[in-house]
């Protein structure tokens, strides 16, 4: 397995990681695609004469702007801004986070109105970290994963310097996808029409763009991604800002211990489509309330009178001894006897489900105002024993019937958060403390939009 990048690492360092090792070596490709020749309209001062030029002149304020540093790049990964006042029921009273004991649930509007949808895309979840697969699937240089993350596509890929990069999935020519070249290791290749790029971002060949004019390739890099992992997964996010990935995930990996997800196998992946807004799914994740109505048989499992949730900075967790010692997780190794079902939400959107030799990972990812996907992958410290095939499948079906249990009220819900009668409520103070954690950290959030 390759170096895995500083957890509380920010962008990858760009400039150094020039590997004249890896792939084809195209320094001898003919390089089409240089600076444009301006010998022949030069004026005396050696600078270019746009105005004789027929195509300079209609570009000389493009070239301005060119010789003042790239434009692309920042243009290019500009967001949508949302202002408050475009929101429906954001104004300060509404955001303002009090007491659990006397807080409301946040507005339903929140959950259905479609402004929402892309405020959410733009200023929660590509402002905040994303699970983006598992470092498994990148042990080798040249493997790559791709992944939506607040809509927009993006290319994790292990380069031969060892490390993992990530980079928007978006040809700088005319937004082709990507993909590694073929028989080189280290290049990523537009599947359109060729053009390739290091595992720096820089674009490297573009091929048959001879008399091409003010184009340089420096303007023309890949957009970079931030990346990190934590415990063999990986992790994006799209916009700068806080916290670091250690600060986001902090005091997961003590509270579990001794038990750690790094060398965990995926067996097995999932995904649902549900009809309801992806913080209606989230609420629902984030309280054992609904345990008994909802889940019969799941509550015969877990020690309902003992079920606990913990609310931390960006993670809540609810953790639940078993009832009795013959259900299918008992470990004699778990961390301690209250812990052995561990149900860790970070959010947004992601949680991590942590049972005796078993991680399952949750992705919630909004596809509209009123539908999202679920996404599980299962993980297990055993796929090699006679006994390990029976004891996942047992584990994804029953996973499953708990899943459909919950897409039905889920659904149910998203229905009636529309209804004219229905705005906001309130909080069991026992067993809703992490909705109430999810609903102020939604409120900061959207606190944080220019007004
Ligand atoms: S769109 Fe990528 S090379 Fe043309
Ligand atoms: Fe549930």
């Amino acid at each position: 397995m390759g170096k895995k990048r500083d957890e509380s690492s920010s962008l990858p360092d760009l400039s150094s990681h020039l590997d004249s090792s890896c792939g084809p070596d195209l320094a001898s490709e003919p390089d089409s695609s240089c600076e444009p020749d301006l010998a022949s309209n030069r004026d005396s001062s050696g600078e270019p004469d746009l105005a004789s030029h027929p195509v300079l002149s209609r570009m000389a304020g493009e070239h301005r702007r060119l010789s003042q540093g790239p434009p692309y790049l920042a243009r290019s990964i500009d967001w949508p801004t949302f202002r408050r006042a475009e929101l429906p029921d954001c104004s300060d009273e509404d955001l303002r986070v009090e007491a659990l004991a006397r807080d409301e649930t946040i507005p339903s509007s929140w959950y259905v109105r479609p402004e929402f949808h892309e405020a959410d895309e733009a200023s929660i979840l590509a402002a905040s970290w994303q699970f983006a697969g598992a470092v498994q699937d990148l042990a080798n240089p040249g493997e790559f994963v791709r992944v939506r993350v607040a809509g927009q596509p993006v290319i994790i890929v292990r380069g031969n310097d060892g490390e993992i990069h990530a980079f928007y999935d978006v040809c700088r020519h005319r937004g082709g996808p990507l993909s590694v070249k073929p028989g080189s290791r280290c290049m990523l290749q537009c599947r359109y029409h060729g053009w390739t790029y290091r595992m720096d971002g820089q674009l490297r060949g573009v091929p048959d763009f001879d008399y091409v004019e003010l184009f340089d390739k420096k303007d023309f890099s890949l957009i970079p991604v931030e990346v990190g992992t934590w415990q063999g997964l990986v992790f994006v996010r799209l916009r700068d800002g806080e916290p670091t990935l250690g600060e986001w995930l902090a005091g997961i990996a003590e509270r579990i211990a001794p038990w750690t997800l790094t060398a965990k196998k995926r067996a097995h992946k999932e995904s649902y489509e549900i009809a309801c807004n992806w913080k209606v799914y989230v609420d629902n994740y984030l309280e054992g309330y609904h345990l008994p109505l909802v889940h019969p048989e799941l509550s015969k499992l877990l020690d309902y009178r003992r079920y606990v949730t913990e609310v931390g900075e960006w993670s809540s967790l609810q953790h639940s001894p078993f009832s009795g010692e013959d259900h299918p997780y008992a470990d004699p190794n778990a961390p301690d006897e209250e812990g052995r079902a561990f149900y860790y939400f970070v959010f947004p959107n992601f949680m991590l489900n942590i049972l005796p030799g078993r991680l399952q990972t949750n992705r919630v990812v909004p596809l509209g105002p009123d539908r999202c996907r679920v996404e599980f992958e299962y993980f297990y410290d055993d796929l090699d024993s006679a006994a390990s095939a029976g004891r996942v499948k047992d584990d994804v079906r029953s996973s499953d019937d708990v899943q459909q249990e919950d897409i039905e009220i889920c659904e149910d819900v998203q229905q009636r958060l529309a209804s004219h009668v229905y705005d906001r409520g309130r909080f069991s103070v026992k067993r809703e403390s992490g909705v109430h954690h999810f609903h102020s950290r939604l409120r900061r959030s959207y606190a944080k939009l220019p007004e």
